[in-house]
């Protein structure tokens, strides 16, 4: 249940382009993911390590968080680490993991206090001992939680999401279980790591790259895109409101024609 008090708080002093009016509140993403990108060029810009430009980013994650949570949104993901990242320096991806640990023990109260479900997309057992730990203890402890499903994408690509959804098919397939002839899009969909969410609505980009880079290819198949040249550091209530405002001001179609 959204607070309707909390939820104007939450969006006073608004600037002047946009305010929470400007949001047709009964039509929300059902589900809103967001590409974080441009954490390092956030840093570079302010002559920091790439490392204070990610733990920037954080903020930016825990108030779109809370943003999301005020709003009713019911699903919000964000793509966290991808299998590509483990191509960046070692110094980098350690800080990375370690960044992903204290996070989440430091925004565990956040969780409780807003009953926030995680949900964790992709390759966890190839996380260091300590980060996949850690998100373990975050899915126990939230698993009854009903306000709203943050998914984190870690470890993920689409590509290999895909791969294992076919693994599982086959598997299925040579137990006996599945019959190859009834293998439909719903039986690759629920053996998806997003089989209990909706696709998402609305995806955002941030830092102005024109690239999906490997996230949800088959989830975003009617998502509108919305690309923001703002670095994910600087992202918050008021660039999440401008999506929200673009992404009502569109008109969907799913492959069928205007205005039927
Ligand atoms: C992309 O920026 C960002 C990342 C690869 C990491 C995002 C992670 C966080 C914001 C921390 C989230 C915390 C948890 C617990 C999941 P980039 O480094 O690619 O930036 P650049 O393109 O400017 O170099």
């Amino acid at each position: 249940m959204v607070d309707g008090g909390k939820l104007r708080e939450f969006f006073s002093e608004a600037p002047d382009d946009i305010a929470l009016d400007d949001v047709d509140l009964a039509r929300l993403p059902a589900h809103l993911s967001i590409i974080m990108d441009g954490n390092g060029r956030w840093a570079a810009r302010r002559g920091l390590d790439r490392s204070q430009g990610h733990a920037a980013g954080v903020d930016s994650l825990r108030e779109t968080i809370t943003a999301c949570v005020r709003l009713g949104i019911p699903v919000l993901s964000a793509y966290a680490f991808s299998t590509e990242n483990w191509k960046r320096p070692e110094r980098e991806v350690n800080l990375l993991m370690d960044l992903f640990a204290r996070t989440l023990v430091a925004e565990l109260p956040l969780f409780h206090q807003e009953r926030v479900r995680l949900e964790l997309w992709g390759d966890l057992g190839a996380l260091p001992a300590k980060t996949h730990a850690t998100f373990m203890r975050g899915l126990e402890e939230t698993a009854g939680y009903d306000t709203m499903v943050l998914a984190l994408a870690v470890n993920y690509g689409s590509r290999a999401e895909l791969a294992r959804a076919a693994r599982l098919i086959a598997r299925d397939v040579a137990l006996g279980r599945l019959d190859p002839k009834t293998v439909d899009e719903a039986a690759v969909a629920e053996r998806l790591y997003t089989a209990d969410v909706p696709d998402p609505e609305l995806l955002i980009r941030t830092s102005g790259e024109l690239r999906l880079s490997n996230y949800l290819l088959w989830q975003i198949a009617y998502a509108e895109l919305y690309v923001t040249d703002t670095l994910w550091p600087d992202f918050d209530r008021w660039e999440l409101l401008r999506a929200i405002r673009a992404f009502q001001g569109r008109e969907r179609r799913f492959g069928g024609v205007a205005g039927a």
